[in-house]
């Protein structure tokens, strides 16, 4: 990673460690690589990230809710693939230890150290991929082929020879690859035997699947309808990285859309729309937000087709919400290995068939740090710098904050009074700590849209100002009326 791109990545993870938004998880302890904790600011963000998701997805007629438990049956995961497949490749350093995941292993090596291997290893290659040490190929070309390869098992130890370790950097020293399964096992009652194992959930996604029919009967819908849900997965990812991005414990907002097989692209299309949308609603930048359509020689063995929505973040280009036509995969596999029906009588066509799934499936956390590095900014105001989270009103973890300009003259007790009437629909914060400017600042920080503060006039004709925080110009307006104006700048 380039360096103004880690510091802008450091800059962020200690904003959100000093303001506490997040903290490494049992920190006292040294930590756990790939956890993470919420703070009390943090905890704000992301249940309000997960009421927008909510709301968008499920206040209208064709999506219902859902929470399913974490542990479930073993042979669920069977039925996914999730037992066979759920796998990365990984390494390891004989030299050093660290292991590595071989599939991301290019992404850390430079273009131009490629080239490099490609020409040593010339000989050996030339005769399945002929020109791969041309040096009229791209940069892009010699980056594809460089990660084809690595995946491949017969070629994939030529260049493993050739590369150093980047824990290390000593050269030569990889292990053979080898498949890693990510799902964290653990057992059932008292007995720690092979009958007993379960696992955590990977996804939130086969909740759903496998309780199609009881919410579609309960709640009496007829396709097409969606499911969905926001819950915790679990990972065992071989290298964790980049803060939040990549972690072991996650939460994911995922939906499911049950179609009849006809209407499968057509929903494909609308939800990939929809979602890109709600990431714009929401004030993320929208160049800085891409599709990624996945080849169809790069597709899951479920997909018939998928798409990434992308977000730029310091590091480069990163998956923030994956789209995917899953077809009758799920749901016919789920009645093979249970052996119950999972088909769909359609009323109106008189026709038994299996549904096709939409699904989207974003990230919670990773949605979470996006909005974070996304809203960051450092801006030049009278000399000095000032850091300012521009997040959208209803994210922001704190709505407005209550100043008294000086603690005296009555201040004090009409800003409390404020703070208690806004509390009841609000969440705000009192501070009557130093000079405002230093207290505007504070919250600037903390990504607060509003700040009210109450001084001499406010005593004689009742009026405050307000302070917006992203042009930091000011309003007067009347202290009865400041709970109308917060309602319609942060609902609409
Ligand atoms: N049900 C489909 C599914 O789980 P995925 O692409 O593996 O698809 C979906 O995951 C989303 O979950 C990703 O776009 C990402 O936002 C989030 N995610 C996946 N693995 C993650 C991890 N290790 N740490 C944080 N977020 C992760």
């Amino acid at each position: 990673m380039a360096k103004a791109a880690n510091d802008v990545l450091d800059k962020i993870v200690s904003l959100a460690k000093r303001r506490g938004f997040v903290f490494q998880s049992s920190e006292i302890y040294g930590g756990l690589n790939g956890c993470w904790d919420y703070g009390p600011l943090g905890v704000e963000l992301l249940k309000n990230l997960k009421e927008e998701w909510w709301k968008f997805m499920t206040y209208r007629e064709d999506v219902e809710g859902l929470d399913a438990s974490i542990l479930m049956h073993p042979r669920v995961w069977e039925a996914s693939g999730h037992v066979e497949n759920f796998t990365d490749p990984m390494i390891d350093c004989k030299q050093c230890k660290s292991r590595f995941r071989l599939d991301i292993l290019g992404d850390g090596i430079a273009t131009k150290k490629k080239r490099k291997v490609f020409e040593t290893v010339a000989a050996q290659l030339e005769q399945s991929f002929p020109g791969v040490a041309d040096k009229s190929l791209s940069d892009e070309a010699v980056d594809e082929l460089f990660n084809t390869l690595l995946e491949n098992k017969d070629f994939n130890l030529l260049l493993l020879n050739e590369i150093n370790c980047p824990q290390c950097g000593n050269k030569g020293t990889f292990t053979l690859p080898r498949l890693f399964n990510l799902m964290f096992k653990t057992f059932v009652g008292p007995v720690e035997d092979s009958g007993s194992v379960v696992y955590l959930r990977p996804e939130t996604a086969q909740g759903i699947f496998v309780n199609f029919l009881n919410v579609q009967n309960s709640a009496r819908q007829k396709l097409p309808f969606g499911i969905a849900q926001i819950g915790k997965a679990f990972r065992n990812e071989i290298n964790t990285k980049n803060f939040l991005f990549r972690t072991r414990e996650f939460e994911q907002m995922e939906m499911q859309f049950f179609v009849p097989p006809t209407q499968d692209t057509k929903w494909y299309e609308y939800w990939k729309a929809e979602r890109l949308q709600w990431f714009k609603n929401l004030g993320m930048t929208p160049d800085k937000l891409r599709y990624h359509d996945h080849p169809s020689n790069k597709l899951a063995h479920y997909a018939k087709e998928a798409t990434d929505i992308e977000y730029q973040f310091p590091f480069g280009w990163g998956e923030i919400e994956g789209i995917h036509n899953r077809t009758n995969f799920d749901l016919s596999r789920h009645e093979e290995f249970s052996g119950k029906g999972m088909k769909y009588y359609d009323e109106e066509t008189k026709e038994k068939y299996t549904p096709f799934i939409i699904e989207t499936s974003a990230g919670a956390s990773r949605s979470f740090m996006a909005f974070l590095v996304d809203s960051y900014h450092e801006e030049v105001v009278n000399d000095e710098t000032r850091v300012v989270l521009k997040l959208h009103p209803r994210l922001a973890p704190i709505k407005a904050a209550i100043l008294p300009l000086v603690n005296k003259d009555g201040m004090p007790e009409f800003s409390r009074k404020i703070e208690e009437d806004l509390r009841r629909s609000f969440k705000v914060f009192y501070d009557d700590k130093g000079a405002v400017g230093r207290r505007y600042r504070r919250q600037d920080e903390a990504g607060t849209p509003f700040c009210i503060t109450v001084d001499t006039q406010t005593l004689s004709d009742q009026t405050v100002t307000i302070r917006e925080r992203d042009t930091m110009m000011q309003e007067r307006i009347a202290a009865d009326k400041i709970g109308e104006y917060l309602m319609k700048k942060i609902l609409f």
